[in-house]
């Protein structure tokens, strides 16, 4: 039997298939607008396991998946036996015998992989401690509705080096992008991601001014100091406090650059209202935009497309 076609990272997908995904995902946002969308899922099921909290997350799959023509369970880990200590590996074997995809979204990355590698059925990696791919194309989808083609662009990233950040590294190789990063020392993004990025073409710059990273830069992004499950890790605020997306930090970007947030924000940390609620703010075509590209995620995963 094939091996199932999982969305775990985008350095697990080729270029040309993540390219697919994304034009996939456009013409579907077209779609359902005009209300011509078909519905090549119909009759699947997706099974959502969520071991930490979720708004968009939990919601864009739900509607996508309904609106793809399929239905979906949700399903509460602590609730699972697998928060009872029931290994993931069996979980994955008996949900396989009863749906048709698994999303996932998990504390340690070991836990998507070892999911992957035992379900006989697409697995879809929902956000882990180390990666969020699903971001990240909903981010690129936004950029390229508002700026056009992102290959050859440059984002700045300030802040924490987490697992937003680790999958926009591995777009910059996957769709062309510069990646310009700033974070205090001390919370630099995993090497391996750096390292797998610059191997794969990818062009990253790591360094720990906000304004050296921003300056010409074509998009700001940045996310929340303390990611869920890394509480552990928190540091003074004055630690990031030079990282904060402001009004003057986003004057050192181009004119026309793009704001952008994963959400949930935490306002007055690290971005201020002016900022996020300001003109150049597409924080809300990027939550929109989830939904889309993970109708066009479901569908790859599934043979849709
Ligand atoms: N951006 C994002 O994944 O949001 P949720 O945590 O609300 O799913
Ligand atoms: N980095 C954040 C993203 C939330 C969508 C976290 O992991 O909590």
């Amino acid at each position: 039997m094939a091996s199932p076609k999982h969305f775990l990272d985008l350095s697990a997908v080729s270029s040309s298939d993540l390219r697919l995904i994304m034009e996939d995902a456009k013409s579907r946002k077209q779609a359902t607008k005009a209300g011509t969308a078909d519905k090549p899922l119909a009759g699947k099921m997706l099974a959502m396991i969520f071991e930490k909290p979720s708004t968009r997350t939990r919601v864009s799959f739900d509607v996508g998946m309904r609106q793809l023509g399929g239905e979906t369970l949700f399903l509460s880990g602590t609730e699972m036996q697998l928060g009872r200590a029931e290994t993931i590996g069996d979980t994955a074997k008996v949900l396989s015998r009863y749906v048709d995809a698994i999303m996932i979204r998990t504390t340690d990355h070991s836990r998507l992989l070892e999911m992957a590698e035992h379900a006989t059925v697409p697995v879809i990696n929902a956000l882990t401690d180390s990666t969020h791919p699903c971001q990240i194309m909903a981010d690129v989808m936004t950029f390229e509705e508002h700026r056009g083609p992102i290959k050859g662009k440059t984002l700045a990233w300030t802040g924490d080096g987490n697992n937003v950040l680790h999958s926009l590294v591995e777009g910059s190789a996957r769709f062309g992008y510069r990646m310009n990063m700033a974070v205090p020392l001390g919370s630099e993004p995993d090497d391996r991601f750096m390292n797998w990025a610059r191997n794969n073409g990818g062009e990253v710059m790591l360094c720990h001014d906000a304004e050296r990273a921003v300056d010409g830069a074509d998009a700001v992004i940045t996310d929340t100091w303390i990611s869920m499950n890394q509480e552990h890790k928190a540091r003074g605020h004055n630690v990031f406090q030079p990282f904060q997306v402001n009004g003057p930090l986003m004057k050192r970007a181009s004119a026309d650059a793009l704001f952008m947030h994963c959400l949930p924000a935490h306002r007055g940390e690290e971005v201020t209202d002016d900022v996020i609620d300001g003109p150049q703010s597409v924080v809300f075509d990027e939550a929109e935009n989830r939904l889309h590209a993970q109708k066009a995620i479901l569908a790859w995963c599934l043979g849709a497309i």
